[in-house]
């Protein structure tokens, strides 16, 4: 995984290249590809129309082996929830699989690119809403591993007041869903995740908990608060190189170093995640409180999500009941009871729907999941869930599966 942001996705924003086979066809019989929204390392993103609503459709080439796009489809339809894009459709055409999802709106890292800066409310109320998703995921047997700014992107039209948490491709299960007992804490061969990001276990390359996406939560706010991070900009030979050198410079940068200069919460915040036991229940809900106490009660501001971006036009498409004006501090926890029955159908579904088949030169067919027609059972490939990007026996619970939730 790269060190920061990948190579800019915006090669056609225009998306009126009359070159590109992918725009203006129409996938799964509903979503007309109507202009690329960009491309990076995994793929291509296009926005679709369909009944006169907007999709993103993200392709993932078929050719190339395991596909994180399905382990991100299975994940995204499992998780459903607030903060969280609706999928729409995962299936396949011709050698790209497609995820169909609710199309948002810029990511941090675009809105953090024209701004260079956040204030201190932006950055409170964007991290009262990291900390609410990923309490949600967690609560859920999901890590993400993978937090960053890029991958959190601002609701459309009326949703704009809302952060939604993306890019599902490296999230896996870190605990079983009956037993509730943590997978355990190994050595892995390579650092799952973004190097600036990630928590000092992780580029340690020991196997993630909930402590390191709150940890990789720190440092993106303090990315957003300074306008950048020290480890940023580093003298490297090689990519393991840069592993190292960002992973010695984040050791010996202390809490206190990395906030000077902005308010305590934020050292206390990045102290507490850093020393957070692989195991250990993070307390959310005290995270949180210090965004809030900080906003209202120290800067006499209001959590109103009125970021730095926002317009008047944002406003006035905000429905009122959209956006809780004193955000509670009681963010309602998952119960294990309803998690368990959700993972139950996770798994059932995929019973009734094999994966969808390899690629071969010659096929030019589509199949959209759900429907079995179109199904080459040749790969044995069911039972598996990728994990660190290869195929591994699915004892987590997931399976590789299909579905048509449209
Ligand atoms: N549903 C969506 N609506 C609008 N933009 C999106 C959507 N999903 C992703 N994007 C944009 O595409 C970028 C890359 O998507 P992501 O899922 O993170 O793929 P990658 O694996 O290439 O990082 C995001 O940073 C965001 O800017
Ligand atoms: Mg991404």
């Amino acid at each position: 995984m790269e060190d920061g942001p990948k190579t800019p996705r915006s090669d056609n924003r225009d998306g009126r290249s009359h070159h590109d086979p992918l725009l203006n066809k129409k996938y799964f019989s509903k979503f007309r590809t109507i202009k690329k929204l960009g491309e990076g390392s995994f793929g291509k993103f296009y926005k679709a129309e369909y009944n006169n609503e907007y999709f993103a459709l993200k392709f993932e080439n078929r050719t190339k082996g395991q596909s994180l796009l399905e382990n991100e489809a299975t994940i995204m339809t499992y998780l459903k929830g607030p903060n969280i894009p609706l999928i729409k459709s995962f299936g396949y055409s011709g050698e790209y699989n497609i995820l169909v999802m609710q199309l948002m709106d810029r990511s941090l890292e675009d809105i953090f690119n024209k701004r260079k800066k956040f204030s201190v409310k932006t950055t409170c109320m964007l991290g009262y809403q990291m900390v609410n998703v990923l309490q949600y995921i967690h609560d859920r047997h999901i890590i993400h591993r993978d937090i960053k700014p890029d991958n959190f992107v601002m609701g459309a039209n009326e949703n704009n007041a809302h952060l939604y948490l993306l890019d599902f491709g490296l999230a896996k299960k870190y605990r079983s869903s009956r037993t509730l007992v943590q997978y355990p804490l190994i050595k892995k061969k390579k650092l799952t995740g973004t190097a600036r990001y990630a928590s000092i276990h992780a580029l340690e390359e020991l196997e993630q908990s909930r402590r390191d996406d709150l940890e990789s939560v720190g440092y993106v706010l303090m990315y957003f608060l300074r306008g950048g991070l020290p480890w940023q900009g580093l003298k490297i030979k090689s990519k393991e190189d840069r592993y190292k050198k960002i992973l010695a410079k984040k050791k010996e940068t202390s809490s206190e170093e990395l906030c000077k200069g902005f308010p305590d919460e934020f050292r206390e915040f990045v102290e507490y995640t850093r020393n957070l036991e692989y195991t250990e229940q993070p307390d959310y809900e005290m995270l949180r409180n210090k965004f809030v106490n900080l906003v209202t009660k120290k800067n006499g501001e209001n959590f109103d999500y009125i970021y730095d971006w926002t317009t008047e036009s944002d406003l006035k498409k905000r429905k009122d009941e959209t956006i809780d004006l004193a955000p509670s501090t009681n963010y309602p926890v998952s119960e294990k009871k309803s998690t368990q029955k959700e993972m139950e159908s996770v798994n059932s579904k995929k019973k009734a729907n094999p994966v969808h088949p390899p690629v071969s030169k010659a096929n030019n067919s589509e199949h959209v999941e759900g429907n079995n027609n179109n199904v080459n059972n040749n790969n044995n490939n069911n039972n598996n869930i990728i994990i660190d990007g290869t195929k591994e026996n699915n004892n987590y619970g997931f399976q590789s599966k299909c579905c048509t939730i449209f």
